[in-house]
């Protein structure tokens, strides 16, 4: 039986392997968590915020196990933290000292990718100062170009499945008409999900960022929007049309935006469940992890929303590692039909789960996920 996160959101059991790093010569605090294995296999992204700690860590790398079990993939999860104890000066090293450190475990089945606060560039030092090449792993999928260059042409694709989630939700309530979408959180998944729905003829009608919401009924611009915003996900005010709304009350707003389909895509618990009455939209995705708290999650239901898990739904970018890693994808296309092949999978799976996730709560499961996750009976 999978190992389940009990009700107050507490880990019913740790993690197999829970490793504390020292950086020498670093200002920095690091840990890397393995939650679960497959054929001595596991992955996770590697976050680098001031308060990330074990605990986090943990809770992060069981979700890893459960988004790569939904997605059948053969491999365990993980997640890899560093915290900063003092300003970072030379990012560089830091980035170098990890790799080297966390040599034994990446070359040793534990890939670790970029998350929260890293970049694809510091990935690419720390694998370069570890000496590790994904294209080596035994029996993964053979690229025609090295995957730091691959990557970046999939770098939408979390968002994307975000986007599939909702859309394929939509079709199978039979809703055709064009429907107004709120979109909290406009960086890497919440700007890819907004252009995704924008292009299946919806009409994204508000966008949060972390300094309130802009908003404007007849529809924001998606691609308008994302030219006004910096990589870090915030929206340059003084670039948008004069029609945009700026809405008061900065971390709210986006909620008592009239819509029909709510994308949260920032970070946890947007919506406790102080919030659920004030929730407009019929169809919640959450994009960001653990963006509804389980209470939260079962009051939506409870009061008929449709809401779509982060599990389920944000599984794009560690189903496209997983894909390739495990040699899940096939060997030897040229890229551009590989990356099409990942995309069509990625989407069949998110379809098939969101699918699955609607059918249980309409019989009134109260906790889907787990019923999904039991079904396949992974062992931790
Ligand atoms: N990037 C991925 O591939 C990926 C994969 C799985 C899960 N996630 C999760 O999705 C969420 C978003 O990830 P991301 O990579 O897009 O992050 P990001 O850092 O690129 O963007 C975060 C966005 O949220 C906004 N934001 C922060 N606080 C806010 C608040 N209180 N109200 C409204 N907006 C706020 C920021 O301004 C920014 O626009 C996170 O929970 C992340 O862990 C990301």
């Amino acid at each position: 039986m999978h190992q389940l996160l009990s009700s107050d959101g507490v880990l019913a059991s740790p993690p197999l392997l829970t490793t504390a790093l020292s950086l020498p010569d670093c200002e920095a605090d690091a840990w890397v968590v393995v939650d679960s294995t497959v054929h001595g296999l596991a992955m996770g992204g590697t976050r680098l915020t001031e308060t990330v700690d074990a605990p986090e860590l943990a809770a992060l790398a069981r979700a890893m196990t459960h988004k790569l079990a939904l997605v059948d993939l053969p491999i365990g999860g993980a997640k890899a933290g560093i915290r900063p104890r003092s300003p970072i000066t030379d990012r560089d090293r830091l980035m170098r000292t990890f790799g080297r450190v966390s040599r034994p475990l990446l070359r040793g089945g534990v890939y670790l990718g970029c998350d929260q606060g890293t970049t694809p560039a510091d990935r690419d030092t720390f694998f370069a100062a570890a000496g590790y090449d994904l294209a080596e792993v035994p029996g993964s999928t053979q690229l025609d170009v090295p995957w730091e260059q691959f990557y970046p042409s999939m770098s939408d694709i979390t968002g994307y499945g975000v986007a599939v989630a909702a859309l394929s939700t939509l079709e199978a309530q039979r809703v055709t008409a064009p429907q107004r979408v709120v979109v909290q959180g406009f960086g890497v998944v919440g700007r890819a999900a907004a252009l995704h729905l924008e292009r299946a003829g919806h009409r994204v009608v508000a966008v949060a960022d972390v300094l309130g919401t802009v908003a404007d009924p007849a529809g924001l611009s998606t691609e308008g929007l994302i030219a006004a915003t910096s990589s870090d996900g915030t929206l340059d005010r003084s670039q948008l049309p004069s029609q945009v709304r700026t809405l008061g009350c900065p971390d709210r707003a986006w909620l008592t935006v009239d819509t029909d389909v709510l994308v949260l895509a920032a970070g946890a618990d947007a919506i406790g469940p102080g919030s659920v009455p004030e929730v407009r939209a019929r169809v919640i995705v959450e994009g960001g992890n653990l963006s509804c708290g389980p209470v939260a999650r079962r009051l939506l239901r409870e009061a008929g929303h449709t809401v779509l898990p982060d599990v389920v739904v944000n599984a794009g970018g560690a189903a496209l590692t997983g894909a390739i890693l495990t040699g899940t994808a096939p060997s030897g296309l040229p890229a551009p039909r590989l990356a099409e092949w990942l995309r069509g999978w990625i989407a069949d799976k998110i379809r098939h789960n969101c699918a699955l996730v609607t059918e249980l709560s309409g019989q009134g499961s109260a906790d889907p996920v787990a019923e999904l996750l039991a079904r396949r009976a992974v062992q931790p």
